[in-house]
């Protein structure tokens, strides 16, 4: 499976077999992980791929999702730093999905006693095998907004194909906060202004959100032939009273 086509099969699993992966499975994961080029490439960060036992020592309990691993992301703790984690994990979620591993985001784990001297702990997510399926097609995704309600702009093709690919993104609770702005060569990227839900737990997950999406963005204009940069525009570009996040310059692959 190819990672866009992990796109499409992905979903949240939470139930997990607890039998460690092959070492060669991990490896293969680290050498990916390790040749990212992240949306920020300023912002220092690694990971850590822990089995259970570690992250119940980590998060000071046993967590709720029991998996055999847990990729657990770390971060300098500066502006972007939650976009970024956001991309690596959901990079990683689309790599195992694409060997056939099932995985699952964990938001709402914290590190309570993390070991000395390590980058901050950012977010992690779970995985391992599961019995449980992947999907077999798009439309088995259900409860989402419409594409029309998150995207706007020049949707032509292959735009609106691209599109089609990021708006299936993860997001935590679901809550779908990133908007976009579509035009011939750039997309911007925008996260809700959310007028009710202003804690700072809401805002650090739907930064992270942002993050996942632009990991599906990258991938879905790979598949139709275009590379991505990531920038941040001065003057930011304004849409409605959503908070701008990036944009991303859509750049087309010569063919050989
Ligand atoms: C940043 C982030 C954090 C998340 N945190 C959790 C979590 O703590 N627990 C959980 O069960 N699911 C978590 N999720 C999974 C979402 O609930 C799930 O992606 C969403 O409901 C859509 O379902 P799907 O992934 O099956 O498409 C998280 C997802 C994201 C992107």
């Amino acid at each position: 499976m190819t990672l866009d086509e992990a796109i499409i099969a992905r979903r949240s699993i939470r139930s997990y077999i607890m039998e460690e992966l092959e070492p060669e499975l991990i490896d293969g994961l680290v050498d990916f992980l390790s040749d990212l080029t992240v949306p920020d490439d300023s912002i220092d960060w690694n990971f850590d791929i822990l089995p259970l036992d570690d992250m119940c020592r980590l998060v000071n309990g046993v967590p709720r999702l029991q998996a055999p691993h847990y990729l657990v992301i770390r971060s300098e703790k500066i502006k972007n730093c939650l976009q970024n984690a956001g991309y690596i994990g959901e990079m990683a979620v689309l790599w195992l999905t694409a060997h056939g591993i099932a995985t699952c985001w964990q938001g709402s784990l914290e590190a309570e006693n993390d070991f000395p001297d390590v980058l901050p702990y950012i977010t992690c997510v779970a995985f391992g095998r599961s019995d449980e399926p992947f999907r077999t097609s798009a439309s088995e995704i259900k409860k989402k907004k419409k594409l029309s309600a998150v995207a706007y702009g020049d949707m032509a093709s292959p735009r609106k194909e691209i599109m089609e690919l990021t708006w299936m993104a993860p997001s935590c609770m679901n809550m779908e906060p990133v908007r976009y702005l579509v035009d011939t060569h750039r997309i911007h990227i925008y996260r809700k202004n959310n007028r009710i839900l202003k804690f700072n737990q809401f805002n650090y997950f739907q930064c992270l959100d942002v993050g996942a999406a632009m990991a599906h963005m990258e991938v879905a204009a790979k598949k139709y032939g275009y590379r991505i940069v990531f920038e941040r525009l001065s003057p930011e570009p304004d849409f409605r009273k959503e908070i701008y996040q990036a944009s991303a310059h859509l750049i087309k692959e010569e063919t050989p």
